[in-house]
């Protein structure tokens, strides 16, 4: 049987291009254990929000961080907004992530010894963003974003959810085609989850793709209108809830209107000022 995604892109000729292509991914660690990744081909288009469930140990993160560049697989192509990510070389790959990605952890991942304005400074200085631009823009996320009184402050003075804020700012600083997030709510208390789960909801209704690792089901339904299930390495599950894409049989998300494909900070969306 034709795997849902590759059907679908092929059906969808009218929408955006894949912004994310994978092709029969394999990861092994060696070792005596399974693959962390076996076989696994994903398409993901401009706008989508795509969310990644499964067992611990089941190759979200593995997944996440080859479409990062982070890490190479075994076999198979990753292509990401038209960049063969699995043949760059470290210094091409820093350089891919710097141009098309920005990336959320559990963590936070800030650097401690900067200011919150320095560290979302950071991505746009290593790709060279004129300063005035860049310190407009920082300046207009850290607002949006609702952390800017703490522009000056180090990042271990704030609380979860404003540090969260703050990497989600740092993360869109040079406008990626795709955020990645891997547990972005996972180190949370309720309220800061609510207001980074409101944020991811937000951004992708304003057209930025997404691909978001979770276990939080409340963030995977507002957020995403299409959810991956993975087990030991595999794709087990493909559904689509607004019908616009792969496997859109109809789940129970209840995804809203979306706004066009392939609209993102940056790209005249409306509301955000970006
Ligand atoms: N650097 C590594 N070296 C060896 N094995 C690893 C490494 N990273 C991940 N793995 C293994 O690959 C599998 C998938 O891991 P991961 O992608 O982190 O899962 P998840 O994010 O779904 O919890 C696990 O069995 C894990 O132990
Ligand atoms: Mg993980």
């Amino acid at each position: 049987m034709a795997s849902t995604t590759t059907a679908s892109t092929a059906m969808n000729g009218a929408v955006a291009a894949p912004v994310i292509d994978i092709r029969e991914v394999s990861r092994a660690y060696g070792g005596e254990g399974p693959p962390a990744l076996s076989g696994v081909t994903l398409s993901v288009r401009a706008g989508e929000a795509v969310s990644v469930i499964g067992p611990s140990g089941s190759g979200k993160s593995t997944l996440l961080n080859l479409i990062a560049g982070l890490d190479r697989p075994s076999s198979g192509s990753v292509t990401v907004d038209g960049v063969r990510v699995d043949e760059l070389n470290e210094a091409g790959s820093a350089r891919y992530r710097r141009a098309k990605v920005g990336m959320v952890f559990q963590f936070f991942n800030l650097l401690d010894d900067l200011t919150v304005g320095d560290n979302v400074l950071l991505p746009a200085q290593l790709a060279g963003m004129p300063g005035g631009e860049a310190r407009r823009r920082a300046a207009s996320l850290l607002e949006y974003l609702r952390v800017d009184r703490h522009t000056d402050a180090y990042p271990g003075r704030l609380s979860g959810g404003e540090r969260q804020r703050v990497a989600v700012a740092r993360a869109l600083m040079n406008r990626p085609a795709l955020l990645l997030a891997d547990e972005p709510t996972g180190a949370l208390d309720t309220a800061s989850g609510d207001d980074v789960r409101r944020l991811l909801t937000d951004l992708h209704a304003d057209g930025q793709t997404i691909v978001l690792v979770t276990h939080d089901l409340d963030l995977a339904r507002s957020c995403a209108q299409r959810t991956i299930e993975l087990v030991d390495g595999r794709i087990i599950r493909d559904v689509t809830t607004d019908g616009a894409g792969a496997g859109g049989a109809g789940g129970d998300w209840g995804g809203g209107p979306r706004g066009g494909p392939g609209r993102r900070p940056g790209g005249g969306a409306a509301g955000v000022g970006w």
